[in-house]
């Protein structure tokens, strides 16, 4: 039987997950968990770039991990783990630094945005951030990385990583494809339509966080920000509309066609409800299921122990084979 191939992919715990990461990287990640040989978690490390609360951050980690699992992501067939339980990460992360260039690093819009967005706070961390994402990818012998739209600047700089690597000391690391799923690459701000939804978004309507209730749901939909005609279609410069068209499309799988045909005729007013009512009505069985597991408190916490385990174990391999290829003395 041809060997199942590796996927990786990893959510920081800055927020609650909203439902660009759930349609965006979640969801697909449930859907690929028996085809591939998945490794999926909680990146905290990333998430101290930019100053945490440290009571929160915990419970935020927490609360990200049970709602990989509320997902429908099974501990026992994929290693869903916490990236700082498992310090191959940083070990390796540190070693590709040094195979990184300053420029190339200097380039990511990523940087330049939070650096813009946290003047007084411009730390190597944020700076060397894609090394430690390239880190989490190679670590795995990842094929396939599923993401957002977002991250792509950052998978391009691990492949240029690998490219330069596996040069100097032959084939080290698997090189790694982004897995894109063209419709929900980029779910948008629901104030601000040409934004993607952020989790550090300030605007209180402008994300639907994932455990959000039905009623705040409904009326954050209410809200969304679209345009002065009646019309739902994806006209060029509606981009409000094209953005919950594109939500309601991934709830309800109806095509854009469809959706069109649906509400002809009818107003603003009734699509936004349905779009609401579709996307509560798709979360409620996640949101049934993290109440139900997050109550069990020690299975959360055996689930974490045995991912940070196996996430050791596998990883453990690239980072020997790292280390011999460099020259270091591994004891
Ligand atoms: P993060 O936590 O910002 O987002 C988690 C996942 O959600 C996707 N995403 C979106 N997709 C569609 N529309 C949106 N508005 C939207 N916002 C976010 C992201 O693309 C991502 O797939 N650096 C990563 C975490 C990370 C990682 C990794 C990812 C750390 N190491 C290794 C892949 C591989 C991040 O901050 O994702």
């Amino acid at each position: 039987m041809e060997q199942k191939k590796n996927m990786l992919s990893l959510i920081q715990p800055t927020n609650t997950p909203h439902l660009g990461n759930y349609l965006g990287a979640m969801q697909n990640w449930v859907k690929m968990q028996n085809d591939y040989n998945c490794f999926f978690g909680i990146a905290d490390l990333h998430s101290i770039t930019v100053r945490q609360d440290p009571i929160k951050l915990r419970a935020q980690i927490k609360e990200s991990y049970t709602l990989l699992i509320a997902a429908g992501l099974d501990p026992e067939k994929s290693t869903l783990f916490v990236q700082g339980h498992n310090p191959n990460h940083a070990e390796l992360s540190w070693i590709l630094s040094c195979y990184t260039q300053f420029g190339e690093l200097s380039r990511m819009t990523q940087f330049k945005d939070k650096s813009q967005k946290h003047p007084d706070n411009i730390n190597a961390g944020l700076f060397t951030y894609p090394v430690l994402m390239a880190a989490d990818i190679l670590l795995y012998q990842a094929d396939l990385v599923p993401v957002g739209i977002d991250q792509m600047q950052h998978l391009e700089l691990t492949r240029n990583i690998v490219q330069r690597f596996n040069g100097i000391y032959g084939d080290v690391f698997k090189m790694p494809e982004a897995y894109i799923t063209k419709a929900t690459a980029k779910v948008n701000s629901l104030q601000e339509p040409t934004k993607k939804m952020s989790k550090s978004d300030e605007n209180p309507n402008a994300s639907v966080w994932i455990l959000d209730d039905k009623d705040t749901i409904i009326r954050k939909f209410k809200r969304a920000v679209t345009d002065s005609e009646a019309e739902v279609c994806a006209r060029e410069g509606k981009d409000g509309i094209i953005n919950l068209m594109s939500i309601y499309s991934a709830v309800t799988d109806k095509s854009f066609d469809e959706i069109e045909a649906e509400f002809k005729g009818k107003g603003y007013g009734d699509f936004k409800l349905a779009v609401g009512e579709a996307v509560a009505e798709k979360l409620a069985p996640l949101q049934n299921e993290y109440k139900r597991i997050s109550a069990d408190k020690s299975y959360i916490e055996d689930c974490m122990k045995k991912g940070a385990e196996k996430a050791f174990k596998a990883s453990r391999k690239t980072l020997s084979k790292v280390q011999k290829k460099l020259g270091f003395i591994t004891i």
